[in-house]
């Protein structure tokens, strides 16, 4: 079948009344999803034309992992998002697999080729040697997509014995193409570094960066780009089987003559459990937007049992520190969402009482929570959100005074998902410890002392109560902030 044959019926399953979602209860309300199916990593992402696009990883007939696709999405704001048909199917013999996972078109950029949208992916099909290469396809109105007809343009790895060939990241910059590859050899994950002059011949300069032995045995997904000052550049890649640690950042500079990336400063990327395989776009104002994949690889994903499965992160917009630390901010677009404002002074949370009659509950929700740690006698304090009325359910965001450290506990947050999220941080030179907050049906995004965290959660549809805490003493809540977040951005 035709590449475009397959597209209509992808196209006309989503549209199909037998396969649409079963039950809303787990549907986000301001996060980007997929109409039905499955979604994993985000692709694609390109500012074009005046919009922001989002292509990404899809299985249109069923919410699980099968020949891959790619959804496309669009918005002129980063808050409301359209769908559009889908992009790229299976077809090809580079990208073909008739049955079960282990193929399609997997991971990839986008780029804007003098005014032609351009994909840049992996075809991969399960045992075939080699089994992923490099393909493109071109668009000539953002919407249809044509694979080239001499693909592949990289036909496998540089060398035998790889783990891995996949997810090129291409970009600009000086007059020539330049890709990254994510990419294993010998244990260590790799990010291959390409350069072309015209898309299609590419030569392989070497390994930008590679891991240390213990920093997982193939890099997904590998993304490398310019910030904060001309050679300043940041790798982030998701490693595989490293542990708790599921995608890594690493900042220094990047020179392109040797494709070498001298690291000096590398961390985790999001401390939640569900973040992985991220990628960024600039934007025309130069900002550098990040959005992720905000569930993981093995777990429960109980949205399954309605008839979809997967989510993106809100978008966040990057910042590099004088010291090599990358900054995620959610962008500043996302105050359109803001709907009804609840704003409070001081107030004290007293040790085993807590504070639950501010007025907030809901399951959509904005916090900006300001606790004075030093003028608080409490060894640990914070807040509890989509609490149920008999107190049996809820999430809880907790600060610890003596670790230094924030966590997200979803032990009791309702089915299926359970662990504690930490991640350090200290009260400010102020004793302040800001907490930043977004909850959407499924999912809580925490921003705290330049780190991140994105959880999803399933509670119970009527679990909306938000309650503050403290243990070992009292908590001064020096000021909240809380808005309700409408279900559509700005009128
Ligand atoms: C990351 C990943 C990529 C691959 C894609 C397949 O989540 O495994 O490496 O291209 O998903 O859907």
């Amino acid at each position: 079948m035709k590449h475009q044959e397959r597209i209509a019926l992808a196209n006309g399953a989503l549209g199909g009344e037998s396969h649409a979602v079963k039950n809303e209860r787990y549907r986000l309300r301001y996060h980007l999803m997929p109409a039905v199916g499955w979604m994993n990593d985000p692709n694609g992402l390109i500012y074009f034309k005046g919009k922001y696009h989002v292509f990404y990883q899809h299985y249109p007939f069923a919410p699980k992992q099968g020949p891959m696709y790619w959804g496309h999405a669009v918005s002129a704001d980063l808050v409301n998002w359209e769908h559009l048909p889908v992009a790229l199917a299976p077809s090809e013999p580079y990208d073909y697999v008739t049955d079960g996972i282990g193929g399609g078109c997997w991971s990839g950029s986008a780029v804007d080729d003098n005014g032609t949208l351009t994909l840049i992916y992996t075809g991969h099909v399960d045992g075939r040697k080699p089994e992923e290469v490099q393909c493109l396809a071109t668009s000539a109105d953002g919407i249809v997509f044509e694979k080239a007809a001499f693909n592949p343009v990289i036909e496998g790895p540089p060398e035998e014995g790889g783990f891995g060939f996949r997810d090129p990241k291409v970009w600009r910059r000086d007059g020539r193409w330049h890709m990254v590859v994510g990419y294993g050899k010998d244990g260590n994950g790799k990010a291959l570094y390409y350069r072309s002059d015209d898309l299609r011949v590419w030569t392989f300069i070497g390994a930008a960066a590679e891991g240390d032995g213990a920093m997982g045995n193939m890099w997904e997904c590998p993304d490398l780009f310019p910030l904060g000052g001309e050679d300043r550049h940041v790798l982030i890649v998701s490693p595989m089987n490293m542990g708790d640690t599921k995608t890594l950042y690493l900042s220094g500079s990047f020179d392109y003559e040797s494709g070498k990336l001298d690291v000096r400063y590398r961390e985790r990327l999001d401390y939640g459990f569900d973040f992985y395989a991220p990628q960024t776009l600039l934007d025309e104002r130069g900002r550098r937007i990040l959005i992720g994949w905000m569930n993981i690889w093995g777990s429960d994903m109980p949205e399954r049992e309605d008839g979809w499965m997967g989510a993106m992160t809100l978008p966040r917009e990057l910042r590099l520190t004088e010291d090599g630390l990358l900054v995620m901010e959610p962008v500043e677009e996302l105050q359109a969402l803001r709907g009804k404002h609840i704003s409070f002074g001081a107030h004290v949370v007293a040790e085993g009482v807590g504070l639950s009659h501010l007025g907030i509950h809901g399951d959509a929700l904005e916090l900006i929570m300001a606790f004075d740690a030093g003028a608080s006698s409490a060894r640990a304090f914070g807040v509890r959100v989509r609490c149920s009325a008999d107190g049996g359910e809820y999430t809880e965001i907790r600060y610890d005074r003596e670790k230094g450290n924030v966590s997200v506990d979803r032990d009791r947050s309702g089915a299926n998902v359970k662990g504690v999220a930490e991640m350090e941080l200290w009260p400010d030179a102020d004793g302040i410890v800001m907490l930043r907050l977004f909850v959407d049906r499924t999912s809580v995004e925490l921003f705290a002392g330049n780190r991140a965290m994105s959880n999803r959660i399933y509670p119970r549809p009527d679990s909306l109560g938000v309650e503050w805490f403290a243990e070992g003493g009292d908590a001064v809540l020096r000021s909240l902030d809380a808005w309700e977040m409408r279900q559509e951005g700005p009128e």
